[in-house]
């Protein structure tokens, strides 16, 4: 790997102590890959990660410059150990041993597009990553970033079905900056605190997918037809409003890198034991009759345990559900048959 410390020994004893320490029923100290990890979300990631005190060794794998990445991130005086890897031929290396495996590589939208419009370029590259996945690291927790999470995670699941190495509970969409998102705008609504505001997304991660569950609001509250109106609207179109600002430049980062790094450090959470995780996310689920939905799901040791109900909805949220599945179930199907193509 591109092996940014000149004290090999020294990078090897300090992935050791974490090691040792893990045993010993310590800092637990995971080993987390980001592949993908040069772009707009991967760097913040990268950093945001390289600050977690769960995480003992973080890879680094992108098909350019990871080299300087690598180099960058490695000089932050936290513990875990930071290795980098370049193009097709380290992916194997990257992989191997890892706990959790983050993907946000692929192509952003730019003004006019939907995540759909995406699919060509980033249904080929999830596949061959999680090829790489299926071989190097069949146990890892994978949490998927690339868009259209709609399609690329009923792509991921197919190819580790064929591989024969599907788990249902270690596969999860990332749908957190909807949540994120959605917390930020009722709590601008309401007067309060972000932090104090908890708010269920459910469904998928695109459009009229997104479905904010705001009769289940924490704390309980109340708003009006219109404010449920404008919420709504504004919470399915987050992505867009970034998108339209940044005029060109891609999609949203900053936020999605805070984003994934809540999420993951949730799962981490999960996989060292600790109790009552509770996170959105697009997973296996019987919770409706697709194979595949966001709702509320607890982690733990080997990863999404329980998969929870969508919980008493009323008829403006049921209405949007019916919405949500029509399309859903579409790119869905759109992702399944891209592998069996
Ligand atoms: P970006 O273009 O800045 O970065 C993508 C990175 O992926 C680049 O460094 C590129 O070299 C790398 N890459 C391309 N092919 C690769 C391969 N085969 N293996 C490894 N790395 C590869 O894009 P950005 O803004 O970081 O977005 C990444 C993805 O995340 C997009 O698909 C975007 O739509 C998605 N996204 C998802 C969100 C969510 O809520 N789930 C929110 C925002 C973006």
């Amino acid at each position: 790997h591109l092996n940014p410390s000149p004290n090999l020994q020294m990078e090897e004893n300090w992935v050791l102590r974490g090691e040792n320490c893990r045993a010993k029923g310590g800092s637990p100290g995971f080993k987390v890959a980001i592949l993908g990890a040069s772009g707009g979300i991967g760097q913040p990631l990268a950093m945001l990660m390289k600050m977690n005190p769960l995480v003992s060794v973080l890879h680094l794998y992108d098909v350019a410059n990871t080299p300087g990445v690598t180099a960058d991130i490695s000089h932050m005086d936290t513990s875990a150990v930071v290795r980098g890897f370049l193009g097709p031929q380290q992916l194997e290396n990257a992989l191997v041993g890892m706990d959790l495996i983050i993907i946000p590589a692929g192509v952003p939208r730019k003004p006019g597009m939907t995540r759909d419009d995406l699919f060509n370029i980033n249904a080929g590259i999830v596949k061959t990553l999680c090829e790489g996945i299926t071989k190097f690291c069949p146990n890892a927790i994978v949490n998927l970033i690339s868009n259209p999470v709609n399609s690329t995670v009923p792509i991921a699941a197919e190819v580790f079905k064929r591989a024969g190495t599907f788990d249902p509970k270690r596969l999860l969409g990332v749908t957190m900056l909807d949540v994120v998102r959605a917390n930020t705008f009722v709590a601008e609504v309401l007067g309060r605190d972000p932090k104090e505001v908890d708010v269920p997304v459910v469904g998928g991660h695109a459009g009229v997918t997104i479905l904010p569950l705001l009769s289940q609001v924490k704390p309980p509250c109340s708003f009006t037809a219109k404010e449920i109106d404008q919420l709504t609207d504004r919470i399915q179109n987050g992505g867009t409003e970034v998108v339209e600002a940044k005029a060109g430049a891609g999609s949203a980062t900053l936020s999605m890198a805070y984003a994934a790094v809540k999420f993951a450090d949730a799962c981490l959470r999960g996989l060292r034991g600790d109790s009552g995780i509770v996170e959105c996310a697009f997973v296996a689920s019987q919770v409706t009759e697709l194979p595949f939905f966001a709702s509320k799901v607890r982690l733990g040791r080997t990863g999404a345990e329980e998969v929870f109900s969508l919980g008493p909805l009323n008829e403006y949220e049921r209405a949007g559900l019916e919405k949500a599945k029509k399309e859903l179930a579409a790119s869905i199907e759109k992702g399944v048959s891209f592998v069996r193509k």
